[in-house]
């Protein structure tokens, strides 16, 4: 059967076929057991009057007392033959019993066919009178037997057609009716919109079968509900990311052409411009490489990276920008390797250590310690002082486009993106990474993991 016909027509197959089988299997062995029972009993008779017969015949003037015994039982549903050499000597006289015809059918006794109409039952037997061999042939008639059996499976038959009819009905109409609650289900599903996404539907309403497939429903609902708004949060917070430089650079564009100026006033005002501008390509170019990491299209080409190399040299590059704020670098253990991509590792902790540089207090140390699990790899954590950062959701700073206290932020020019991509970036290598703080001391933690 194919995987699309329906669930009912399959049920109603296979119910029909099942019960189908087993009124046949039912019906075979009543009426086997019936014409046994049918068989052995006339066999009784047959025997009983053999034995009468035999009896008889040890008697005095024996053929005339089997004759009158046999005219004497006339009314039982039998007759006898008797021969003498294939001779026959006596015959019963029934007019009820009429062997002759064409319809009838005679069975010896050893037979095990049942008997249909007009069957007889033969039975030989050789009796010894005066000695004298004859054979006596008893007829018995069992077609009162094959009649009632004949009745009885019509009516047999005619009650598992009407079982068969009724419980074919009442599977058909249970399993409608059982359908039901899908219906409802399918049509309650049909109005959900993705404006209407919360709209979770109510578990109770619904028979215990379906219960674990609306959870799992309500489960990706809600799932689905907190990607829409993160997107649509995204896109707004895009849009108004968007604007500011663009109102910016417009702005700046109308004031320079509203009247004539210097060529120095020109070049700052193209300074200030390429600012903005910088800004705007730096957070296109980041948006686009989060949408490529989170379509998988960019990979980590792995190779063993020495991280004192690799932190020296990043260091080096942030030294200026440190001393800006007075900052220093303490580094614990640097003494180890990691796999990972070359670009994608400089890009993700560069990242952290520039927020650190710029969240951090006035003249503060910034840590970065190295720590290695054998079974969970190689952790880098960057601390930095933040005076004031305990109140802040700390776990949000890895959301696109989040940016902290307003104050500090403020005076950044940052667009809020950079955590995103160091996650994305520990995400593409298998890793993890956290953050978490003490009093005024944050800390990031990135985890590249062995493999
Ligand atoms: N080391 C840190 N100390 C204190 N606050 C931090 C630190 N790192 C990040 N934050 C907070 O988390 C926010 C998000 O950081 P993220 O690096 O994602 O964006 P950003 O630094 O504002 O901009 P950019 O896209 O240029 O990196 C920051 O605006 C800041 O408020
Ligand atoms: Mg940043």
């Amino acid at each position: 059967m194919r995987g699309n016909t329906s669930i009912i027509l399959r049920t109603m197959l296979l119910v029909s076929v099942a019960i189908t089988l087993s009124m046949m299997a039912l019906l075979f062995l009543v009426e086997r057991s019936l014409k046994n029972h049918f068989m052995e009993l006339d066999e009784d008779i047959v025997n009983n009057k053999a034995s009468i017969i035999v009896s008889l015949s040890k008697q005095k003037d024996a053929l005339s007392k089997i004759m009158s015994w046999d005219a004497a039982n006339s009314d039982e549903g039998f007759y006898i033959k008797v021969l003498d050499d294939e001779r026959l000597v006596y015959k019963s006289n029934r007019s009820r019993l009429s062997p002759g015809n064409n319809s009838s059918k005679f069975i010896s006794i050893s037979e095990t066919e049942p008997p249909s109409s007009h069957n007889y039952i033969v039975k030989t037997i050789h009796v010894d009178i005066d000695k004298q061999r004859y054979s006596v042939m008893i007829y018995l008639d069992a077609s009162v037997h094959s009649h009632f059996l004949a009745d009885f499976r019509v009516q047999l038959l005619t009650i598992f057609c009407g079982a068969w009819l009724i419980i074919i009905l009442s599977t058909y109409l249970g399993i409608k009716k059982g359908h039901k609650p899908i219906y409802s289900l399918s049509k309650h599903m049909s109005t959900i919109q993705a404006e209407k996404l919360e709209a979770t539907l109510a578990i109770d309403k619904y028979p215990g079968e379906l219960r674990e497939l609306i959870e799992s429903f309500n489960g990706m609902l809600t799932k689905l509900n907190g990607s829409f708004i993160k997107l649509s949060d995204f896109s707004n917070d895009v849009a108004h990311e968007l604007r500011t430089p663009l109102t910016n650079i417009i702005m700046q564009a109308q004031v320079g052409l509203s009247q004539e100026r210097s060529i120095p006033e020109y070049q700052e005002l193209m300074y200030s411009i390429l600012e903005e501008l910088e800004q705007l390509a730096k957070m296109v170019g980041d948006m686009l490489w989060l949408a490529r990491t989170d379509n998988g299209l960019i990979l980590a080409d792995k190779e063993p990276l020495s991280l004192a190399s690799e932190l020296s040299s990043l260091l080096d590059f942030f030294t200026y920008l440190a001393e800006e704020k007075a900052l220093t670098f303490e580094l614990i253990n640097n003494e180890d390797h990691v796999m990972a991509d070359k670009i994608m590792f400089r890009r993700a902790i560069s990242n952290v250590i520039s927020n650190a540089i710029r969240y951090s207090d006035h003249g503060s140390p910034i840590g970065i310690s190295l720590s290695r699990d054998p079974s969970h790899g190689t952790l880098v954590s960057v601390t930095n002082r933040c005076t004031g950062i305990s109140g802040e959701p700390i776990s949000r700073m890895f959301d696109r486009l989040y940016r902290g206290d307003i104050s500090r932020s403020g005076s950044s020019d940052g667009v809020g993106l950079g955590l995103s991509i160091v996650k994305s970036i520990i995400e593409v290598h298998g890793g993890k990474v956290w953050n978490e703080v003490d009093g005024d001391h944050i800390t990031f933690h990135l985890l590249f993991p062995v493999r």
